[in-house]
């Protein structure tokens, strides 16, 4: 393969466009992030990592993804996709600051690859220290979450976990391509991406793939991206979902699902499972809009060196262990929508049970 035009090091944040920010607002730290800066047009949230934000929303006409930034190693490689895309490098006017280049991925999706944007502080969290069968690490100290059992507190007349999840960053977007093999060329040849699973459809074509980025021996996340081309293909919206890393482990993940759960304002998308492909834990809610937004922990990291693999449908579908997909994942549609469509659809596991009585037959 040629040499990339660049190679980005990491995912910063998702942009959309909304009509409203009080709703998106009012979801957004309910999910555990936290207002970094908001003005008349645009709402800005971070998490406790060091990027200024992870979530921005413009005002606009329409509730829609617009795109995602990533964050380029070096100057240069902003000069070098100006060059190739014949667009000019901006300053950066929102929180941080910094330098990027805008461009238009194949399936119309803005990128965003910026430079020099001015680091946040952390917000500290105390890691927890987990006893497990095989190994103990905490003697002597109680395994206290936020206040603990008052974290419950009684709100009008339901009871309510108070305790958020703690977003820590962004970590990957999920989008569903027209062409999955175009858009994993491009994010291939343009931010220097690389291949981590292959998925291979049901008809032995490729499905797409989840990608990573390339920054040589130093290991990443197993993806920062999943290309892939649903069925029903041009009628699909581009987004799929965003995974956010949470700040500590397993619990941090729990609380926010008993805390979504028990405000019971949100429609809950698929989990808590783990999958196989990436290894995260994942918890998946829809905003009041309908798109959908991932807590995870515990991912693979991998580095350059590791080859692709293929992965197969139910290697994709199956989690490791969970409840079954929906069939309405990594669909974008509004709320009041999603019980309907689901009812009249099959599972993705049905369908994938289906598909293998069915191979079985043939033989
Ligand atoms: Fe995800």
């Amino acid at each position: 393969m040629t040499n990339p035009i660049c190679k980005v090091a990491d995912i910063i944040y998702v942009r959309f466009e909304l009509t409203e920010f009080e709703a998106q607002k009012k979801y957004l730290n309910h999910f555990g992030m936290m207002l970094a800066h908001e003005d008349e047009n645009s709402i800005f949230f971070r998490g406790t990592g060091t990027s200024p934000y992870i979530y921005v929303a413009n005002k606009g006409k329409e509730n829609k993804y617009i795109g995602s930034a990533y964050k380029a190693n070096d100057y240069s490689d902003l000069e070098a996709l100006s060059k190739e895309f014949n667009v000019d490098i901006a300053e950066i006017t929102e929180p941080g600051g910094g330098h990027k280049v805008t461009i238009i991925d194949p399936d119309g999706i803005e990128v965003e690859v910026c430079y020099g944007m001015k680091e946040a502080e952390p917000v500290a969290v105390v890691s927890k220290v987990l006893n497990t069968g095989q190994s103990k690490q905490r003697e002597n100290e109680l395994q206290r979450f936020g206040k603990a059992a008052d974290e419950w507190q009684v709100h009008g007349d339901k009871w309510i976990y108070e305790l958020t999840s703690k977003v820590k960053r962004l970590g990957h977007t999920a989008i569903n391509c027209k062409d999955p093999q175009a858009s994993v060329d491009w994010y291939s040849s343009v931010l220097g991406f690389l291949v981590s699973n292959n998925c291979i459809g049901p008809d032995g074509n490729s499905m797409g793939a989840f990608m990573r980025c390339d920054m040589g021996d130093k290991p990443v996340d197993h993806h920062t991206m999943n290309n892939m081309g649903l069925p029903g293909g041009q009628e699909v919206l581009t987004y799929g979902h965003a995974g956010y890393e949470v700040t500590d482990s397993v619990d941090d993940l729990m609380a926010g699902h008993y805390h979504m759960k028990t405000v019971d304002e949100y429609y809950h998308e698929w989990g808590i499972g783990r999958h196989l492909l990436g290894s995260q834990m994942y918890d998946y809610w829809r905003d009041p809009h309908g798109f959908t937004h991932e807590h995870w922990t515990d991912g693979d990291l991998i580095n350059a060196s590791v080859e692709p693999e293929n992965s197969n449908f139910r290697d994709l579908a199956m989690a490791q262990y969970g409840p079954e997909v929906p069939s309405t994942f990594g669909v974008t549609m509004p709320v009041d929508q999603i019980d309907k469509a689901r009812s009249e659809n099959p599972t993705i596991a049905t369908m994938i049970k289906e598909m293998e009585i069915a191979a079985k037959q043939e033989n």
